[in-house]
């Protein structure tokens, strides 16, 4: 019995030194997708340094309690966006970001984003009730009515000023593609 129970328990403490190592590899990764941007919070604004954004990666900003998603597009993405979409962009030269509240505009869960399909009409998915949006984040299957929301910000010295309306924010809400009404992707 000695000996099951000595097996046992070298069994048991090897399966958890695996699962403590993959633990640490799994929260590596997770570190790396959650690590937000240099940025800077005052009263109701949050500034952010895009500067260092990589292409193709989910950069989630905290402004007024709400997660605001920013991804610097590729040159592929750009090429795949439709031109509302492309109204959708902040364009800084030869970039193209795209800014949005996270929060799916059914029920306000979060949506997740999957960089393989940033060319596609599933780049974001809301594990909740199964929505849709694309790249730009334009609602691509129901129930979520609209695209998601795009805050107020504006450009200062090549940051994004979250929480101050721009010129830059001005001419999408002329656009009509803040989010406030629907758009087709
Ligand atoms: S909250 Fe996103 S699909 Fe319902």
């Amino acid at each position: 019995m000695s000996e099951s129970m000595n097996r046992r328990d070298a069994m048991g403490i090897a399966f958890g030194a695996c699962a403590a190592v993959g633990g640490i590899f799994a929260l590596a990764g997770m570190k790396k997708a959650w690590d937000p941007l240099p940025s800077v919070k005052a009263a109701g604004t949050t500034t952010v340094d895009i500067s260092t954004a990589e292409a193709n990666v989910l950069y989630t900003e905290k402004w007024r309690g709400k997660p605001v998603f920013i991804i610097k597009k590729t040159p592929e993405m750009v090429a795949a966006s439709s031109d509302v979409v492309k109204k959708r962009d902040l364009v800084i030269g030869n970039d193209h970001f795209m800014i949005c509240i996270g929060l799916c505009t059914h029920l306000g869960c979060i949506p997740s984003y999957e960089p393989k399909n940033a060319t596609n009409k599933e780049a974001f998915l809301c594990a909740c009730h199964g929505a849709t949006y694309d790249q730009s984040g334009i609602n691509t299957k129901a129930p979520a009515p609209l695209p998601m929301l795009i805050p107020p910000f504006k450009l200062e010295n090549g940051k994004i000023v979250l929480g101050e309306a721009g010129p830059e924010y001005e001419k999408m809400k002329a656009d009509g593609v803040l989010g406030e009404t629907p758009l087709q992707a």
